[in-house]
């Protein structure tokens, strides 16, 4: 077994909810990087980019994602961006097997779009958003396993990845 399992992907893709049934499968602990962040700093994600910016959130997770992958039989949600940096890509691959949870753009809207808590896709036109998913896509595919999340509840995809490792 890898030392954790990192899920990587969009926002909407499933990580979080996925996450914590995989790890109450294996018996492991769950972390998630965001949620790290807001009880580090007892402010909310969304409060975090309004008051101080992307770049600030992304020094935090920077360190969310450093004491996460330094940790053992942890399933590891992270960020949809924390994979833009080079460093926690590193970090991120070091001994874990890392899985992409893939979404189709509509599907991600719409599990997203239900909490509407996300500052990257608040006030943002479709296009916009189309762009940005279009970007990060290449970001993803150095996981180490691929799983299509769509038509597929958080349980199935738990179990596909529980399979695959
Ligand atoms: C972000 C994704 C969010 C959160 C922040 C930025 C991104 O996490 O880290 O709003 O850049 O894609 P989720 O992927 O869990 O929504």
């Amino acid at each position: 077994m890898p030392d954790n399992i990192v899920l990587i992907g969009f926002m909407g893709s499933g990580k979080t909810t996925v996450g914590k049934i995989l790890a109450a499968n294996l018996g492991w602990s769950f972390l998630d990087t965001d949620a790290m962040i807001e009880e580090d700093t007892g402010l909310s994600i969304k409060a975090i980019f309004a008051h101080y910016g992307e770049q600030y959130f992304r020094e935090l997770e920077q360190a969310a994602v450093a004491r996460a992958a330094a940790s053992r039989r942890a399933v590891i949600a992270t960020g949809g961006g924390a994979v833009l940096s080079g460093d926690n890509v590193r970090r991120l691959r070091e001994g874990n097997k890392v899985v992409w949870l893939q979404v189709r753009l509509e599907t991600a809207l719409q599990r997203a779009g239900v909490k509407g808590d996300r500052p990257l896709l608040q006030g943002r036109r479709r296009e916009e958003v189309a762009g940005l998913f279009k970007r990060r896509e290449p970001y993803y595919a150095f996981a180490d396993i691929y799983i299509d999340t769509d038509g597929k509840d958080a349980a199935a995809v738990a179990g596909e990845i529980k399979e695959a490792l």
